[in-house]
């Protein structure tokens, strides 16, 4: 079943014409990254789907519902989260108030999500009292996914989770997003680290200048010789 699906999206800042015409879709339980260079539109099409910024044309649809014309919050009660760019935990609360403060928008207990967030992540439990910001960035990451999984999301967004990592950190990353995932979250994730995230991805697309300029399973995009080449500026 569709998840999201953007149709024919096109985004723009002021005059400037940022997504052209963009197109993608999430099924439920899948895995799918959005390549591409720098200020190629990645992060604007994140906040296209959250509701950040508002499409001139073109329709989001989430969760079987048209939210095109719908604030945020109503996008976060149907179910989506982000992982925003940075991590940007809470720095002066402990790891415990973050993960708190990830279900804000629901009512109800939270004791069973912070557990379950604590067996996906035991280094959290461990370091559950320290003050966010004295995190390592590994560690701030795991944190910030599992600060977006309190709001027990069907779609988590992420914004260039490797970022700012230390390279042995990168792969435990990815290893962690996929274990998110096999836990039954939807992921659409940005990614300019385009051979790491198409090995966990089951499809990705390319985006060029706000054009999707590729699209394909994961395995056909790692065989590909032009994609970093011709698009991923390396
Ligand atoms: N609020 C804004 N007002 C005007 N232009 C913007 C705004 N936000 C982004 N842009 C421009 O839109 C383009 C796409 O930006 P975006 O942040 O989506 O790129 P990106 O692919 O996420 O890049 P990066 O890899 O550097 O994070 C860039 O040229 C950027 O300067
Ligand atoms: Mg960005």
């Amino acid at each position: 079943m569709t998840l999201l699906e953007l149709r024919d999206v096109d985004t723009f800042y002021g005059q400037i014409h940022i997504l052209q015409s963009i197109s993608i879709n999430v099924s439920e339980g899948e895995l799918v990254c959005l390549l591409g260079g720098n200020a190629s539109g990645k992060s604007t099409t994140l906040k296209t789907i959250l509701g950040i910024v508002e499409p001139r044309n073109g329709s989001v649809h989430f969760a079987g519902e048209d939210v095109t014309r719908r604030p945020t919050s109503d996008r976060v009660s149907l179910g989506m989260a982000i992982v925003p760019e940075n991590r940007r935990v809470f720095a002066p609360m402990s790891v415990l108030e973050n993960l708190e403060m990830g279900a804000y928008l629901r009512s109800g207990d939270v004791s069973e999500d912070i557990e379950r967030v604590y067996e996906l992540f035991p280094r959290l439990h461990e370091r559950r009292k320290q003050k966010a910001g004295t995190l390592s960035g590994g560690e701030q990451q795991m944190l910030a996914m599992g600060r977006a999984l309190m709001s027990r999301p069907r779609l988590l967004l992420m914004d260039e989770p490797s970022m700012g990592l230390a390279p042995i950190l990168v792969e435990r990353n990815f290893e962690l997003i996929k274990q998110v995932n096999d836990s039954g979250v939807s992921i659409l994730m940005v990614e300019q680290n385009a051979n790491m995230a198409l090995s966990i991805a089951d499809r990705g697309y390319v985006l060029a200048t706000g054009r999707i300029a590729l699209a394909d399973e994961a395995d056909a995009l790692l065989a590909n010789d032009e994609l970093k080449r011709a698009y991923l500026g390396r």
